[in-house]
C-alpha cells in the first residue's frame, strides 16, 4: 500500500475547514483525499490519469458518498472536466504511487522484471517505443534532460548497440554496465528511468499546466499545495511561486527587465517545507520529498 508522503505538513499547509471545497490532484490511493475528508466536514474532488485508481477511488466514494467524486483524466487539463467552480484548496504529490511501482506489469520499476512500458495512463507513446526507435541523439538529449544522467551519450550509444529491448530488467542491466556501481543503496539506472517515465507521461509540461490551472480554479484565499521529488520538478514549483508572487526569476543583466507580473499568490515560506527525519525512516521514499505551498490572493490569473 501507498505510504503518503509529508501528510502531517500536508495538512497544515492546506488547513482544511467544514463546507469547503477542495482538488486532490493525485489521487494515487487516496491518503490526501482520505485525511483531508476526515479532518474537516468539507469535499474533495479527486482526480488521476492513471484508469486503475478508479477502483481505488470507489472505496471513498462509498465511504464519503455526498463528500467526494472522482475524476479520471490529467491535472493539465483539469478545468475542462471537473465542475466549473471555486475551489479552496489544490493539493499535488508528484511521480507515481506505490501501487504503480508495485506492479512489474506497468513497466516503472527497474528492480522488477516487466515490460518496458511506464504509461501512467496506459495508452501513447511507451518506453519501450523510445529506446527502440529513436534517433541516438534523441535518447542521450531525453536521459540529459529529464535525468540528468552525465554519462547520457554513452548510455544512448549502449542502448541503440542493445536495441531491441522488451523489458525493464534487460534495460536495467545495460545501464549498469555503462555507469557501474556509484554509491550503497543507489540504483545507477535511476535516472534513466526517471528520464523515460518523465518523457513518455510529459509530466513536467503536465505540472507547468497544472499550476497554471490551479491559478485560475483557487478562489481568493485557497491554498495551492505542491509536495516535489526531484530537483526538476522542484524548480518548475519554485520558478512559479516567485513569479506569481512578484518575483522575477530570470533576471539578466543583458536584457531589459521585463515588466513585473502582478502577484497572484502570497508566498509565506520561501524555502521549501522538507519531511522529519523520523518519516523519512519510517518510508523512504519521503526522502527527496519538498513541500511548497502558497495563498491565492486577487490578480487576474
Ligand atoms: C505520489 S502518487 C499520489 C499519492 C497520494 N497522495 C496518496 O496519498 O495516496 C501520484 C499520483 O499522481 C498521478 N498523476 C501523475 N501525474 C498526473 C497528471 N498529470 N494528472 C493526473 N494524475 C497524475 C499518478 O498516476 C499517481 O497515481
Amino acid at each position: 500500500m501507498h505510504k503518503s508522503v509529508m501528510l502531517h505538513e500536508v495538512l497544515e499547509t492546506l488547513a482544511p475547514y467544514d463546507k469547503a471545497t477542495y482538488i486532490d490532484a493525485t489521487f494515487g490511493a487516496g491518503g490526501y483525499s482520505r485525511a483531508i475528508l476526515e479532518k474537516a466536514d468539507c469535499s474533495v474532488i479527486a482526480l488521476d490519469r492513471d484508469p486503475e485508481a478508479n477502483n481505488r477511488a470507489k472505496k471513498l466514494e462509498e465511504s464519503f458518498p455526498h463528500r467526494f467524486s472522482f475524476f479520471q483524466g490529467k491535472f493539465g487539463e483539469m478545468a475542462q472536466f471537473i465542475p466549473n467552480t471555486s475551489y479552496d484548496g489544490v493539493v499535488f504529490d508528484l511521480g507515481v504511487s506505490s501501487p504503480q511501482l508495485d506492479e512489474a506489469d506497468r513497466g516503472f520499476s527497474f528492480k522488477l522484471e516487466g515490460p518496458l512500458d511506464m504509461r501512467m495512463e496506459k495508452k501513447g507513446l511507451s518506453a519501450a517505443d523510445v529506446v527502440n526507435s529513436f534517433e541516438e541523439k534523441e535518447i542521450a538529449r531525453i536521459l540529459w534532460v529529464y535525468g540528468e544522467e552525465r554519462k547520457s551519450r554513452a548510455v544512448a550509444r549502449a542502448i541503440v548497440e542493445k536495441r531491441p529491448f522488451e523489458s525493464t530488467k534487460q534495460l536495467a542491466d545495460v545501464v549498469h554496465a555503462i555507469v557501474g556501481f556509484e554509491r550503497p543503496g543507489f540504483d545507477s539506472a535511476t535516472r534513466t528511468f526517471q528520464a523515460l517515465r518523465l518523457y513518455v507521461n510529459d509530466e513536467l509540461g503536465e505540472l507547468e499546466r497544472g499550476l497554471e490551472a490551479s491559478e485560475k480554479l483557487l478562489k481568493v484565499g485557497g491554498r495551492l499545495v505542491v509536495v516535489s521529488f526531484h530537483s526538476l520538478e522542484d524548480r518548475i514549483v519554485k520558478t512559479f511561486f516567485k513569479e506569481r508572487s512578484g518575483g522575477q526569476p530570470h533576471g539578466s543583466r543583458y536584457l531589459p527587465e521585463a515588466p513585473r507580473r502582478r502577484a497572484t499568490f502570497l508566498l509565506k515560506n520561501r524555502k521549501a517545507l522538507l519531511p522529519q527525519e523520523e518519516e523519512i525512516k519510517l518510508n523512504p521514499r519521503a526522502r527527496s520529498a519538498r513541500l511548497r505551498w502558497a495563498t491565492r490572493i486577487e490578480g487576474e490569473a
